[in-house]
């Protein structure tokens, strides 16, 4: 399979009457289930419990559920101003969903303009999800070809959590290099951290290199640095879920880790994102909402309980990687090195 086939998300129907299909990625890799939402609510519900994950992805999904209100009210025969008012009550339904990814907070903005604008059509906010979904794979691959030049036959590539295709629009900003790196024929050696606790490495970017048949191994995320140690990473590749003015970069926990290590041992920390990643409005990355998360993804392995009853746990869902241990941010606009302040303002504007 090639890279640009792989999708989560899809609009099915016309925007009076269609919905949105999710690919179920709670239950990936053993089962590929494609889930439908009709409603608002539905579609919170399925990036609440992860149905659909990744930064870029829930931005893209939260547009559709607007669109899906905007339907609803016009079923309902509704005045215009009472469409534009359910378009902005959606908006703050979903931004209620997770807290830590910008690009959910960012795509909902690009749809308030339209409801501010009176747009009252299924039609317009469903081109408008359409156009930010578009948008994200372009960019995507755009930001493949910048990062696949940093990657030379014969490297190893370590990666953390998802950000492929599934964490997207399409394609991916983490996977996006090695993906066109696979397509130029340059062999790498891929080491995927399952990134505990939830396993997006073992159960997503293990499952899109095994679809497109790119070869990988599997490490827990304890193991990366003795791999560094024997001089076997040449490069670490992530995706992130905000970046602030200054380059700080807040992402899948564990990243922090990766960056440490990786500046311990000499090797480039590479950050994939596209602008809809970054929050110019926080001056640094101290003041990003990290999302904590049920006791129970620790405590638990599927059913079996796995530490003593009354455990204390702390479950962070994000980390923040200081710019400093950045190499480069790889952006649809360019590449951000040094990762400084004024490198994010010539890039992406201020
Ligand atoms: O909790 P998740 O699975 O939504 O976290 C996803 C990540 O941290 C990804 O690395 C990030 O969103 C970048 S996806 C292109």
């Amino acid at each position: 399979m090639n890279a640009r086939e792989l999708k989560a998300i899809a609009w099915s129907g016309p925007a009076e009457t269609g919905c949105l299909r999710l690919l179920d990625q709670r239950v990936l890799p053993l089962t590929e289930a494609w889930v439908e939402c009709r409603t608002t609510a539905e579609v919170a519900d399925a990036i609440r419990d992860m149905t659909v994950r990744g930064a870029p992805a829930i931005g893209i999904t939260a547009a559709y559920g607007v669109a899906l209100a905007v339907q609803a009210a016009n079923r309902a025969r509704k005045p215009d101003a009472e469409v534009a008012r359910a378009a902005m009550a959606a908006a703050d339904l979903l931004a209620a969903t997770r807290p830590t990814a910008v690009n959910l907070f960012w795509a909902l903005d690009r749809c308030r303009e339209l409801a501010r604008a009176g747009a009252a059509s299924a039609a317009a906010y469903l081109e408008r999800a359409k156009a930010i979904h578009d948008d994200d794979i372009a960019g995507n691959l755009r930001i493949g070809e910048l990062g696949a030049a940093h990657l030379e036959d014969g490297m190893g590539v370590l990666t953390h959590c998802n950000a492929g295709a599934l964490a997207t629009g399409g394609y991916g900003t983490g996977l996006g290099p090695i993906f066109v790196a696979h397509e130029q024929g340059k062999r790498l050696s891929v080491f995927v951290d399952e990134t505990r606790p939830r396993l997006q490495g073992a159960r997503l970017t293990a499952y899109e290199l095994s679809k497109v048949g790119v070869p990988y191994t599997l490490i827990c995320d304890n193991m990366a640095a003795s791999l560094m140690a024997k001089g076997k990473i040449q490069a670490c590749l992530t995706g992130a879920d905000r970046i602030a003015a200054n380059g700080d970069v807040a992402n899948k926990i564990g990243t922090y880790s990766v960056a440490v290590n990786a500046h311990h041992h000499g090797v480039p920390l590479y950050v994939a994102a596209p602008r809809s990643t970054f929050d110019l409005e926080i001056s640094d990355g101290s003041k990003i909402v990290i999302e904590e998360r049920s006791p129970a993804e620790v405590t638990e392995w599927g059913p079996t309980r796995t530490c003593p009853e009354g455990a204390r746990v702390y479950n962070p869902g994000f980390d923040v990687t200081p710019a400093k241990l950045v190499k480069s941010i790889l952006t649809e606009r360019g590449e951000i090195a040094p990762v400084t302040r004024d490198g994010v303002a010539r890039v992406i504007g201020r």
